[in-house]
């Protein structure tokens, strides 16, 4: 596989080094100030775009300006700008670009959501299962609570009969019962950690997924660019990772 990484930062150079270590070729890794040539990339299978709101649609022409089709896009930060989206929809349009997207490419943290709202669905017909959120990231994350925690609370919500809203516990004092609270810690490097908890008097259950490092979401990043480089007939169009792992999910199981 001939592999463009936009985005030469944490990420990009992860990516790279697994890319590296199976044998595949890696035509190029751009930075900020970079702007290569697209016809010396050329041919490029997949672009793995992991950089920064900025610079993702750019990055997503360089990569079809070099002839690739199809594209793994991990940068976060740009889904609630209607401008960036809508040049994300034509760009697909015009270049016929197949684009997986997902705020997380851990495999781990897409199952751990649907044990999650299984789990809201059976404890949520129990009042006395006090349900709660609690996520920790590093200090310099940029979002709070993570994308991945509210995302978690706006699918466990419909199953939650007793609770109205998810939000962020701000100022002091008791919080509104109807609030599902989501609790973010941020403090030193932690690379990430979700529990969902459900508190009732006489006991407590909880169910965590924790990260050990970027290697989860490398896997799961290289695991999308397997699965649309495979299929070369997949028509054009916008992919979520999560909709990715429910088609292994809903086909035979491996060996
Ligand atoms: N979906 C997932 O599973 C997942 C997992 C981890 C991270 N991410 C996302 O992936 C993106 C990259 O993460 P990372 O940890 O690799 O970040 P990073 O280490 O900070 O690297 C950022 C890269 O983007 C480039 N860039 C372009 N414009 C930039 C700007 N205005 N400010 C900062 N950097 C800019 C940087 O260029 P230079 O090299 O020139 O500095 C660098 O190559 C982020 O959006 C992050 O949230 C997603």
């Amino acid at each position: 596989m001939r592999a463009l990484l936009t985005g030469a930062g944490n990420m990009g150079r992860a990516i790279r080094g697994a890319l590296e270590a199976r044998g595949d070729a890696v035509v190029g890794m751009t930075g900020r100030a970079d702007r290569p040539d697209p016809a010396a990339l050329a041919p490029v299978d997949v672009a793995f775009e992991f950089s920064h709101a900025e610079t993702f649609l750019p990055n997503l022409r360089l990569a079809a300006d070099a002839g690739c089709r199809s594209i793994v896009v991990g940068t976060t930060g740009w889904a609630h700008d209607p401008a960036i989206a809508a040049g994300l929809e034509r760009l697909i349009a015009e270049r016929g670009l197949r684009v997986v997207v997902g705020p997380t490419f851990s495999v781990g943290v897409i199952l751990f959501t649907e044990v999650a709202v299984e789990a809201a669905k059976r404890f949520g017909r129990f009042p006395e299962f006090d349900p709660f959120i609690v996520e920790q990231h590093r200090r310099a994350k940029a979002d709070r609570p993570s994308g991945t925690a509210n995302a978690i609370a706006e699918r466990m919500l419909p199953h939650l009969p007793a609770k109205r809203r998810a939000l962020l516990p701000e100022g002091q004092g008791a919080p509104d019962p109807a609030t599902l609270e989501v609790v973010a810690i941020r403090a030193g490097v932690h690379p990430g950690m979700h529990i969902v908890g459900f508190d009732a008097p006489g006991e407590s259950i909880e169910l965590q997924v924790t990260a050990r490092d970027r290697s989860a979401y490398v896997a799961g990043a290289l695991l999308a660019a397997d699965r649309i480089c495979a299929d070369p007939d997949r028509p054009a169009g916008l992919i979520p990772f999560a909709s990715l792992i429910g088609e292994i999910l809903a086909g035979p199981a491996a060996s």
